[in-house]
């Protein structure tokens, strides 16, 4: 698969990374055994990104990727790039979040994630929401101390404003932004991938298929109730009904190129910028292995800008997230 860089001064990556959150929490039933076979099946088809955070299952998704890496053995361990992040604060069971950026908890939730991912250093530690009573200087001050002390290898930001990314960089060389990016949600289009290639730092995509609904294989009525997609507003009443048609003109674009609507989400992202860096989700090894090929679709110029408008900010309806999800996300 091809590779692009974390950052200016960070590792290179595959092109497209392995998000591995639906594997603990937020999108249905899991089970880790098939979870293991599909990140060792990541590995081989050439991913080497593997993100996960404290938050997703409370712990359960990095203690899984830890499992992983452990399987492995130290060839394993060099080949996985292990990103997390800290900072969201949540009862088991409950959506509703606070932010704790303080530098103390920083330390400890840096602490508890080495502990489950088994690892001496995690190679990309990322600030997951933002609490605007500490200021950035302070967070990036600590996650350079955590970087100084061997126990970090490149720190990120996630859902941040391009004033946060910044501030942050002058502190320390910030190595990547993570933010929500695909052909449903398109505002880091209006300075914060300028930004990241002015400074270099790469961008990651995240939920990258919309949370699968722009694969136009998702049965929104089919879900569990503790599915997170009930309770989005793009997901649910007119707007689900109104985000479908777009949904099909998509699938007619892909079919009539012999690609899954997937991979074309996946190519218009990669062919956007060079230092962008999708992280498509997947529990299941056919969706994994269909995505992989996405690295090495074309799409030409007039493939662009028809995407681009076929799914232009405006013609989207409905939040991205429901009110809770909104807290700490600058962007
Ligand atoms: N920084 C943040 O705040 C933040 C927020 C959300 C997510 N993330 C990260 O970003 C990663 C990806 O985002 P995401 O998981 O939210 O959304 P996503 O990648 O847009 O979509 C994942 C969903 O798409 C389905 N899928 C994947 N490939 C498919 C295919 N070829 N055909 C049909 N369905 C397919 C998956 O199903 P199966 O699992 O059944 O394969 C899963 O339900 C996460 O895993 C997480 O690591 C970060």
């Amino acid at each position: 698969m091809q590779r692009r860089k974390l950052g200016a001064s960070g590792p290179e990556v595959s092109a497209l990374g392995l998000g591995c959150m639906g594997m603990s929490e937020f999108y249905g039933e899991s089970d880790d055994a098939s979870s293991l076979r599909t990140l060792a099946r990541a590995l081989e088809l050439g991913m080497t990104l593997f993100d996960t955070a404290d938050t997703y299952g409370l712990g359960h998704n990095e203690t899984l990727v830890g499992r992983f890496i452990a399987e492995g053995g130290t060839a394993r361990r060099r080949q996985v790039v292990v990103a997390t992040k800290f900072g969201i604060v949540r009862a088991a069971g409950q959506y509703e979040r606070r932010i704790d950026n303080s530098p103390a908890y920083i330390r400890d939730a840096c602490e508890a994630s080495l502990r489950r991912l088994g690892v001496e250093r995690i190679d990309l530690y990322y600030c997951h929401r933002r609490n605007p009573d500490v200021p950035i200087e302070d967070v990036a001050g600590a996650l350079g101390e955590l970087v100084a002390a061997g126990k970090v290898g490149a720190i990120g930001l996630s859902e941040v404003s391009v004033e946060t990314l910044r501030r942050a960089h002058a502190v320390h060389p910030v190595a990547a932004v993570q933010s929500e990016y695909s052909l449903w949600s398109r505002e880091p289009e209006t300075g914060m991938l300028a930004a990241c290639a002015e400074l270099g730092t790469a961008f990651v995509a995240y939920s990258p298929l919309g949370r699968a609904f722009l694969t136009g294989t998702l049965e929104v009525d089919a879900l569990a109730d503790n599915d997170f997609r009930k309770h989005n507003p793009r997901f649910s009443g007119d707007a689900q009904a109104h985000n479908r048609r777009l949904v099909d003109q998509l699938s007619r674009f892909a079919q009539a190129r012999g690609l899954s609507s997937a991979q074309v989400a996946l190519a218009w992202l990669l062919h956007k910028q060079p230092h962008v860096i999708p992280i498509p989700g997947s529990r299941r090894i056919p969706h994994l292995e269909s995505n992989a090929r996405a690295a090495d679709v074309l799409l030409d110029a007039g493939a662009m800008a028809e995407l681009d408008h076929l799914f232009t900010p405006d013609s989207v309806a409905g939040a991205r997230y429901p009110d809770a999800g909104f807290v700490g996300i600058e962007t």
